[in-house]
C-alpha cells in the first residue's frame, strides 16, 4: 500500500491533482473535519469504489460555527485521523490551517437562499454559508469526480448537492445512510461530548424517528401525528428540542402531510445537556 500523502497548501494538492490526472485516475473527495469515525471510513470506503484515488481534507471551519458554538472545543485528533485515513487506503489528506483556507483580505462567501431558512439554516445563522463556501472551496480546489457526505447532516448534503448544480460545478456528489452505533445513535464526532447520562438518553433521537419512520410504512400520512412521536421520545428523555419537522425530502420545504411516492424527511434536533445532537430518517409512505 502507497503512503499517505499530506498537503498543507493548494499549491500541494494541486500538483498531487495534476500528477494523478496524468496517470487517468478519477479522484473521489471527503471533506470533514476529523475526529473521523466509523461514518466517515464509509464514505472513504465508498469512495474507493467510486475513484481510483481518494483525498480526505480535515479543516475545523470556523466560518461554520456561530460564535457561541463549539470551535475551541471541537475534539480534534490529527495522528488518529491520519493512521484511520491510511488503514483504508487514502491517498493523502489536506490539512490547510485557517490562513491558508482564508488569507488576510479574504471576502468571498457562498449563500443559497431557500434551502437554507429553515432547520439548522433557522438555528445557526451563518452556518450554511461557512460550509458552502468552505466546500466550494474544496471543490473547486481538487476537482474531483465525486465527493462524499454523509446523510446525517441531511440538510447539509441538499444545500451542497444544490450548489454544485447551480454553480455547475460537475461533481458527482453522493450521499450515503447514516451510520449508527448498535443502540441507534447516529455517529457523530460531538458525541463525545455526553456524559453517560446523556449518552443513554440520547437514544430517544433515533427511537422516535424510527418510530415515524414505521408509522408512515404503516400508512400514517400526517405530519403533526409523525412528529408527536418524535416529541413523545424527547420528552420522555427530558432532551431540549430545538426542531422537529417533517418535510419535502429536497426542498426542505415543511409538509403539513405525506403523499404517496413522493420522498420525505423527518429531522429532529436536541440538546442533551449542553450538547445539540441532529438525526433524520427518510419516510416512504405506504401507497394504499
Ligand atoms: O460535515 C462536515 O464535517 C463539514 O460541515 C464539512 C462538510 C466538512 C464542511 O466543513
Amino acid at each position: 500500500m502507497s503512503t499517505l500523502q499530506l498537503w498543507r497548501t493548494p499549491a500541494e494538492v494541486r500538483a498531487w491533482t495534476a500528477a494523478a490526472r496524468a496517470r487517468g485516475q478519477r479522484l473521489a473527495l471527503v471533506p470533514t473535519m476529523g475526529f473521523l469515525h466509523d461514518g466517515h471510513l464509509a464514505l472513504m470506503r465508498e469512495g474507493a469504489a467510486r475513484a481510483d484515488a481518494v483525498a480526505v481534507s480535515v479543516f475545523v471551519n470556523p466560518a461554520q460555527f456561530g460564535p457561541r458554538e463549539d470551535l475551541s472545543r471541537y475534539p480534534r485528533d490529527v495522528e488518529g485521523d491520519l493512521a484511520k485515513c491510511a488503514s483504508v487506503g487514502v491517498a493523502g489528506v489536506y490539512l490547510p490551517d485557517v490562513a491558508t483556507v482564508y488569507p488576510p483580505g479574504y471576502q468571498t462567501s457562498v449563500d443559497l437562499e431557500a434551502l437554507t431558512t429553515g432547520l439548522d439554516g433557522a438555528s445557526r445563522p451563518g452556518h450554511f454559508r461557512g460550509v458552502a463556501t468552505v466546500v466550494t472551496k474544496l471543490l473547486a480546489l481538487f476537482r474531483p469526480e465525486v465527493a462524499l457526505f454523509g446523510e446525517k447532516d441531511y440538510q447539509q448534503l441538499q444545500v451542497i448537492t444544490r450548489l454544485n448544480e447551480d454553480l455547475e460545478l460537475g461533481v458527482d456528489i453522493v450521499g450515503l445512510p447514516t451510520v449508527r452505533e448498535e443502540d441507534g445513535l447516529a455517529r457523530s464526532s460531538r458525541n463525545v461530548y455526553l456524559d453517560v447520562d446523556e449518552r443513554r438518553r440520547a437514544t430517544a433521537l433515533s427511537r422516535g424517528l424510527f418510530a415515524a419512520s414505521a408509522r408512515a410504512a404503516a400508512g400514517e400520512a400526517d405530519a403533526a401525528t409523525l412528529t408527536r412521536l418524535i416529541r413523545v421520545e424527547l420528552e420522555a428523555a427530558g432532551a431540549r428540542e430545538d426542531y422537529v419537522a417533517v418535510v419535502d425530502a429536497r426542498s426542505l420545504a415543511p409538509l403539513t402531510a405525506l403523499t404517496p411516492g413522493v420522498p420525505a424527511r423527518a429531522l429532529v434536533a436536541a440538546f442533551f445537556g449542553g450538547t445539540r445532537l441532529i438525526d433524520n430518517v427518510p419516510l416512504l409512505l405506504r401507497a394504499p
